[in-house]
């Protein structure tokens, strides 16, 4: 009887923490450092998307800057590929338009893409996070490949990056 007893709580506890492990792997991708400093790396372009002409605006609207820390600098000048290390931010603010001029509002959040090659195998090497209002405590990507990666990928011969330096 105390065997019996021992073996089916072995066998709980196995199974509770078999599947709570399996669970946990497949529910959470590798996460991305918060990229701590990013406002004074370097500009590499900006673009605004402020009508619902375009297909991106719902999930993009508004004016953004691209920067890039300086490991990935040589990269984003020549369009790729980026060492490891690398980190581009994507800083989306809100807009206003008065008699023609377009006027930065409050930020609506930043996207990162974290360059590891191992860490991040799954997503082409990168680590895709967003940050509502810059907010480190604020994460919004639950899904990096469907909210992500998928998009991105239309950019594979570019090391998955859309934008290119401007000089
Ligand atoms: C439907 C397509 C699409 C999706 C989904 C998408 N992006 Fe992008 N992303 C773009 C485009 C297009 C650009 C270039 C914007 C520009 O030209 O300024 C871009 C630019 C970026 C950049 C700057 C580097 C680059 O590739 O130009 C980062 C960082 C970024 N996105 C992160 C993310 C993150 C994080 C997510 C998921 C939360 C995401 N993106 C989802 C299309 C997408």
């Amino acid at each position: 009887m105390r065997l019996r007893m021992t073996v089916r709580t072995a066998l709980l506890m196995v199974a509770v923490f078999g599947l709570g492990g399996i669970a946990t792997h497949a529910a959470d991708p590798p996460q991305v450092p918060y990229p701590s400093g990013w406002r004074s790396w370097t500009h590499m372009k900006t673009m605004a998307i402020t009508s619902d002409q375009h297909p991106l605006f719902a999930a993009f609207g508004g004016i953004h800057h691209i920067y890039v820390n300086s490991v990935g600098l040589k990269a984003a000048k020549s369009g790729g590929p980026y060492p490891d290390g690398s980190v581009l931010v994507f800083d989306l603010l809100e807009w206003t338009e008065s008699g023609g001029a377009y006027t930065e509002g409050a930020r609506k959040l930043i996207g990162v893409m974290h360059k590891d090659s191992k860490k991040y195998k799954a997503t082409g090497g990168w680590g895709f996070e967003g940050f509502k209002a810059g907010d480190p405590k604020e994460r919004l990507v639950t899904d990096p490949v469907n909210q992500c990666y998928n998009c991105h990928s239309a950019q594979k011969e570019k090391d998955f990056v859309f934008s290119q330096y401007r000089q």
